[in-house]
């Protein structure tokens, strides 16, 4: 019987949890996919422009999620006050949702004119939510302790120890062909650049997944649920491997990256400021 790690010991915390298990780009998909079909039918009831009520108002609105976008995720990642509510992930969600939501009610509000500064405020947004992207990329290539926060080497080795501690009590009393089925699966023959296992981490794993589930399948002297067992260990030994040679590029690239998405954010933000006081300047829109 395989004993389970303990959970006292540091490194087990670590997160197991795919990119793909969180749903924020479906739900924003949906939102943007409803708000594309009022946009379109309300189009072939008005004109909908900048000028606009509704125009107007999308855009008010559209700026609000940006606004909670930029602030809502520091004030829980870097301050205590929203510590009570809820893991740093599920704020990077909802980060990430009001990131896509709010931009687009925005590019709705434009009626599709680019002229002048709030042009370029849009060209700004269209980068910060494009870098979005690649940052959510990069951040799920680092492992991350359940509560968000960034594993380090040391709790990786942690785990990695304790996977191949499970797999040797596995392998006792085992027959030979077992074993060796074991120590070809646990072994790695690739050896990638780590930029290039970043980018193909997710095929590579699922490709493992495959590789394993059907060497598995045929170790027919042993039941099931060790089968089960067998095959979640050699991927976590295998996601961790992995997960080790990525972790200092990842944390580079990661680096690199914040000093593109959040310095054009706030430059945004400045921009936009001065069109909304144009706009009240003016009495454009709502304001006339
Ligand atoms: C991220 C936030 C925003 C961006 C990127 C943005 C961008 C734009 C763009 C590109 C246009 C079209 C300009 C053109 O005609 O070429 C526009 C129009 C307009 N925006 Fe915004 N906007 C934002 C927020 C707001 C807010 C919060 C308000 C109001 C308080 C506002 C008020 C207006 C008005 C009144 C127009 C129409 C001007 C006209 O009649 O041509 N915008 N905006
Ligand atoms: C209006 C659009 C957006 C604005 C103004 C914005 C702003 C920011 C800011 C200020 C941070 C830094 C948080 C901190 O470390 O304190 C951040 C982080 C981040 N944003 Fe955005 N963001 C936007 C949209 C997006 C979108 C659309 C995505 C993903 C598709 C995204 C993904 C991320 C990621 C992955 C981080 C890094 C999280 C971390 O290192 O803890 N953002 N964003």
């Amino acid at each position: 019987m395989i004993v389970s790690p303990d959970p006292n010991q540091k490194g087990v915390f670590i997160s197991e949890k795919t990119p793909s298990q969180s749903h924020e780009l479906e739900i924003s998909l949906l939102v943007v996919f409803i708000l594309s079909g009022i946009y379109i039918a309300y189009e072939l009831l008005a004109e909908p422009a900048g000028g606009h009520p509704f125009g107007h108002s999308l855009g008010i609105v559209g700026t609000l999620l940006m606004l909670m976008t930029e602030m809502l995720y520091s004030l829980r990642k870097r301050t205590r006050l929203l510590n009570w509510a809820g893991p740093v992930r599920v704020w990077l969600s909802f980060h990430i949702f009001t990131g896509i939501v709010g931009p687009f009610l925005v590019l709705m509000h434009t009626g599709l004119q680019f002229r002048g500064l709030a042009g370029v405020s849009m060209g700004l947004t269209a980068v910060v939510v494009a870098s979005g992207f690649v940052g959510r990329y990069l951040y799920t290539a680092l492992p991350r302790s359940l509560a968000g926060a960034a594993a380090s080497r040391r709790e990786l080795i942690n785990e990695v120890r304790i996977i191949q501690a499970e797999l040797s009590q596995f392998q006792a009393k085992k027959s030979a062909h077992v074993n060796q089925v074991i120590n070809e699966l646990s072994q790695r023959h690739a050896q990638r650049p780590p930029w290039l296992t970043i980018l193909g981490r997710s095929y590579f794993q699922r490709q493992f997944q495959r590789q394993a589930r059907k060497a598995i399948r045929q170790l027919d002297s042993i039941e099931k649920s060790q089968r089960q067992q067998l095959e979640r260990l050699l991927t976590r030994n295998r996601e961790l491997a992995r997960q080790m040679d990525m972790l200092e590029t990842a944390r580079r690239l990661m680096r690199f990256w914040h000093v593109l998405h959040i310095p054009f954010g706030l430059t945004l933000f400045f921009s936009v400021a001065v069109h909304v006081t144009a706009t009240l300047y003016f009495r454009a829109g709502l304001f006339q």
